[in-house]
């Protein structure tokens, strides 16, 4: 197959490209570097820079290449930034999502996998949390994730768009040539790594005063290459019909715990300073990913969060400037 892959320069769709390549597909990588990096892109995959907003700019590129598939990457996704600036997050995700499945649906390509993410899940009642738990949108970026979801399910109704939504939790570590290089950083393992190779002198934890078991914020880390063989069993099985999965190792871990565990990969003391919380932060995100172990087979290769933080600090020992561009 054909996949495009917008935000195929970004972190998670970098490694996806990678990914399908190594699985046998061929790959149209669809960015406007504005936040992606130009090195991150597999040498294989074909490059075309554009803004998906930009639907003179998506005609061509279907038309020159006629993708089978999308895989939609592409968009802003810090929810403090989107609390700050929604009117961005609406113009860019929901608009660029929208003219994206326009230009599908002009072309014919009825396949897609959309990122979408935890954020949807503001105000959790149970935990883990499963497919059917309630949708409240903690941020303006969570709510351009619902709205795309929604509009798919309608062209899944009226245009026989199939698609599979994959919420993701919290994405870390790396591959051999890959990483996470995010301009300004604001993740918690990238930054504690980075105090590791001394680029920082410490770490805030944004408040400590959760209801947690140590008063810091609780989340599931899933490795990158764990969602990228998500995505490619998501894309096998659209021939089944369109569907929603949330994903993520189903063990949540506090920033203090994930600090502890990056100070054992790294061997380095990483000062950890408490600063007030960060606003629009849940106090703990686990996901339960039953649903796509049971109906996809899928089978997390990283399940362990030490080896996922040995990953991400062998790339960003090896790429101390990250992609230098
Ligand atoms: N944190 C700190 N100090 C830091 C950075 C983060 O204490 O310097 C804490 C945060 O408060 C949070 C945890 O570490 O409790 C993880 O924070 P990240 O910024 O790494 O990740 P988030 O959980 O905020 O966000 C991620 C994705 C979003 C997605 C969200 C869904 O980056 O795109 O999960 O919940 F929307």
């Amino acid at each position: 197959m054909k996949i495009l892959v917008t935000g195929g320069a970004g972190y998670i769709g970098s490694v996806v490209a990678e990914e399908l390549l190594k699985a046998g597909e061929d790959v149209v990588v669809v960015d406007s570097l504005t936040l992606g990096h130009r090195a991150a892109v597999p040498r294989e995959a074909a490059f075309e820079q554009g803004d998906l907003r930009d639907r003179v700019f998506l005609d061509r590129v279907f038309a020159a290449h006629k993708p089978d598939a999308v895989m939609h990457f592409a968009a802003n996704s810090l929810v403090g930034e989107s609390v700050a600036d929604p009117l961005r997050y609406f113009r860019n995700n929901v608009g660029g999502g929208l003219t994206l499945f326009e230009a599908m649906v002009a072309h014919g390509t009825l396949k897609l996998i959309l990122s979408s993410t935890a954020n949807l899940f503001a105000t959790p009642r149970r935990i883990p949390i499963a497919e059917d738990e309630p949708i409240v949108p903690g941020s303006p970026y969570g709510e351009t994730k619902h709205i795309l979801e929604r509009v798919l399910a309608w062209l899944d109704a009226t245009c026989g768009l199939r698609y599979a939504a994959l919420r993701y939790f919290n994405a870390a570590g790396a591959t051999e040539t890959r990483g996470e290089d995010h301009r300004p950083e604001t993740h918690l393992i990238p930054i504690v790594l980075q105090v590791a190779l001394g680029k920082r002198d410490h770490v805030q934890i944004y408040g400590d005063d959760y209801p947690t078991r140590d008063g810091t914020c609780v989340r599931d880390y899933i490795h990158v290459v764990d969602l990228a063989q998500a995505h490619i069993l998501a894309l096998r099985a659209l021939e089944r019909g369109s569907c929603v999965y949330n994903l993520g190792n189903g063990r949540g871990f506090t920033v203090r715990e994930v600090i502890e565990a990056a100070r054992r990969v790294a061997g380095h003391p990483i000062p950890a300073v408490v600063g007030p919380r960060r606003p629009g932060d849940p106090p703990e995100l686990v996901a339960a990913s039953d649903k796509i172990a049971r109906e996809l087979g899928w089978t997390p290769r990283y399940p362990d969060l030490e080896t996922i933080i040995q990953t991400a600090w062998e790339w960003h020992r090896r790429h101390p400037d990250g992609y230098r561009d």
